[in-house]
């Protein structure tokens, strides 16, 4: 199989690569030997406004505590744009291209930084302070960077939610939050289509106030940006435009200094259990993090144009749409459309328009277009392609193959780089000019991170072994807490295998060191790279007045890499017709459309120890068709029940 075969480094990538192998081995062994010394080394390449004296300072014992920098003061607004005015204030800093092809902009460093600062100012004018929440609901457009950037320099903490989100949802997370001010738009653009962004805010916001979490606190004031004139309801004095509200401010904004460890931005993301919990990033830690993994694994040279496909509510959009490319004096490229819209081969097309060095997307979007008619991607050159970058979930070979031959044409490094929400950036990954590639495995860690493997008893295994992805050492990059709930921060990392920070994924290590993770091993399925919990799908399947109990699992997918597959109990022994797909429509309106199962199953009652446990086990098996082998069922409550789903289920296809 070609999958076993190894891209060795290509001598052209090496030789002007910041970071070959030989300085790859130095930077580990430093990394590893005087961890303090490796990073103090690399803070110095922030803008500080007081050097930090401390380094680390991290715990995963008892309480756990992870710090870094604590002492030193600085603003990453200022290192992402001040820092670069100088030098470089008339460098294309964002390229923005619209839906429609003829509707783009750029803005250069020194015009970025006039529009964060009228926001800033702004945000300030309507009593905003260090430590206020901010919630941004937008599309793909320049304003959600701008409006990152202008929390960050006045220090507010910014919530950037995904535009996919439901109206309860985002109440959920406004509520958890207390955001005072939300930034939104009247609606986005997607395939032709409207999707209404004020209106879902307006229900989100009517839904908050009635929350008995809220505690009486209030967003109080709503900006809004107009994008495609779609009719709104403005509801002064709380909502207000934001052409009027900003445009009067000036574009000079005092930054504020922030100590190495306040917050910078919470991120919701999805765990096994319970609701979405708000993860916080810290201003020094983040920010190094964002910069230098930007740099090392792309390979990234200031000027190059760096395109990352995420949308910035997610993770990825925070760390190398908006801080890895900006700290780095790059130019960063915000595409607001889809891959196949008007028409497929429209990321190829933008890839040659804007000469794209290093391309970062997912294997769902890859396996989507390996699909298309190969005719649009020959249509384009791709020729300015040095890095092809991969990200949210594991890439099958052949995806890898196809992306390295036909997308790279085989001048490329392919980087399959993983990490998470908690991580803050990128913490395995082949260096381009320094590690060979492997199809499907992410390979080594970055220089200063410690995976550790441990089996089920949590024993950490040597050499090559296969067991759960832990990292034995703080990084400064790592997750601080879950806001507001440090408990259950520790409880869910550092519970389940005492003294190391718990990935939640599985994860082989071969002969040569490198890395292979398998998926989650916990109750999370990832769809399409977004996670998800199964919890969160089960509670928004109770919320609906005809289920009685719901289990939810994931199956492979060939392009999304899972589906949902929901197997629901209803109430009344008889549903009315059509009641799985307005099931399946329902979890859309209470989550989010992302979140909605393939595939529901109607079931007389669910697989069960006789302890009440269900056994997804066994869900898993026969949602998959897998059940000539079913394992132990002896500890069922009702054997009878397997055999009854399984004929359910083919009586469907
Ligand atoms: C989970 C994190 C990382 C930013 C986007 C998703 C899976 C991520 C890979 C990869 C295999 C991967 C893991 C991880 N994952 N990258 N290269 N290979 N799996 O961030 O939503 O926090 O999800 O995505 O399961 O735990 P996230």
């Amino acid at each position: 199989m070609e999958s076993g075969k190894i891209y060795h480094v290509k001598p052209s990538l090496a030789a002007s690569a910041a970071i070959n192998a030989a300085r790859h081995r130095l930077m580990s062994n430093h990394a590893v030997t005087d961890a303090d010394g490796f990073w103090h080394e690399e803070a110095r390449r922030l803008d500080w406004i007081r050097v930090p004296e401390l380094a680390g300072n991290s715990s995963f014992d008892g309480d756990v505590r992870v710090s870094w920098f604590a002492d030193g003061v600085l603003n990453v607004s200022v290192n992402c744009l001040d820092r670069h005015l100088d030098q470089h204030g008339d460098r294309v800093a964002l390229i923005w291209q619209g839906e429609a092809e003829d509707d783009s902009r750029t803005l250069t460093y020194r015009q970025l930084h006039a529009e964060v600062c009228r926001l800033a100012n702004a945000l300030r004018a309507l009593g905003i302070r260090k430590g206020d929440r901010i919630a941004i609901y937008l599309p793909m457009v320049a304003e959600g960077a701008v409006a990152m950037l202008a929390c960050a320099r006045i220090g507010a903490v910014h919530v950037v939610m995904f535009a996919g989100f439901s109206a309860s949802g985002i109440a959920d997370r406004l509520v958890d939050c207390g955001a005072r001010l939300v930034i939104t738009a009247d609606a986005g653009r997607r395939g032709g289509k409207r999707v209404p962004l004020k209106a879902c805010i307006d229900e989100a916001l009517s839904l908050a106030s009635t929350s008995e979490a809220s505690a009486g606190h209030k967003v109080e004031h709503v900006l809004v940006l107009r994008l495609t004139g779609t009719e709104i309801a403005m509801q002064p004095p709380r909502d207000l435009e934001f052409a009027a509200t900003v445009g009067q401010q000036p574009d000079q904004c005092e930054p504020e200094p922030m100590g190495g460890e306040d917050p910078l931005l919470l991120l919701y993301t999805s765990g096994s259990t319970g609701k979405p919990k708000g993860l916080l990033h810290t201003t020094a830690g983040y920010l190094l993090w964002a910069r230098f993994t930007h740099e090392a694994v792309f390979d990234y040279k200031p000027g190059e144009v760096f395109w990352c496909t995420a949308d910035i509510g997610w993770v990825t959009g925070h760390s190398y749409v908006v801080y890895g490319p900006l700290a780095n004096a790059g130019t960063t490229l915000i595409f607001e459309g889809t891959p196949s819209w008007p028409e497929p081969g429209r990321w190829w097309r933008i890839i040659d328009k804007y000469q794209v060095a290093s391309f970062y997307t997912a294997p769902t979007a890859i396996r989507s277009m390996m699909r298309d008619d190969p005719k649009f991607l020959a249509a384009t050159s791709r020729k300015s392609l040095r890095v092809l970058g991969s990200v949210g979930e594991p890439i099958n070979p052949e995806a890898w193959l196809w992306y390295y031959h036909d997308v790279g044409g085989e001048r490329c490094a392919v980087v399959d780089t993983w990490w998470q929400t908690e991580t803050g950036g990128i913490m395995i990954a082949p260096l381009p000019g320094a590690i060979a590639q492997k199809p499907g495995s992410a390979t080594l860690p970055l220089p200063g991170v410690v995976p550790v493997l441990v089996d089920e008893k949590g024993q950490e295994l040597s050499g090559e072994a296969e067991g759960h992805l832990c990292l034995g050492r703080s990084w400064p990059g790592q997750a601080r807490t879950i806001w507001g709930d440090h408990a259950r921060y520790v409880q869910t990392y550092f519970s389940t295998y005492p003294g190391y920070y718990f990935t939640g994924d599985g994860a082989r290590r071969d002969s040569d060191g490198y890395y292979w993770i398998t998926g989650r091993v916990d109750d999370v399925i990832n769809v399409s790279g977004h996670r998800i919990g199964s919890a969160e799908v089960e509670s928004a399947l109770d919320t609906h007045d005809a289920v009685a109990e719901a289990a939810v699992i994931g199956v492979p997918h060939d392009i999304k890499g899972q589906a949902l597959f929901a197997f629901v109990v209803l109430k009344a022994s008889n549903g009315a017709a059509g009641i799985e797909a307005e099931l399946a429509r329902h979890v859309g309106q209470v989550l989010g459309r992302y979140a909605a199962p393939d595939t529901v199953l109607l079931a007389p009652e669910l697989p069960k120890t006789r302890s009440g446990k269900i056994m997804r086990r066994i869900l898993r098996k026969i949602a998959t068709r897998d059940t000539a082998e079913l394992g132990d069922t002896t500890t069922l409550a009702d054997p009878a029940i397997v055999q009854e789903l399984i004929k359910r289920l083919e009586a469907r296809s």
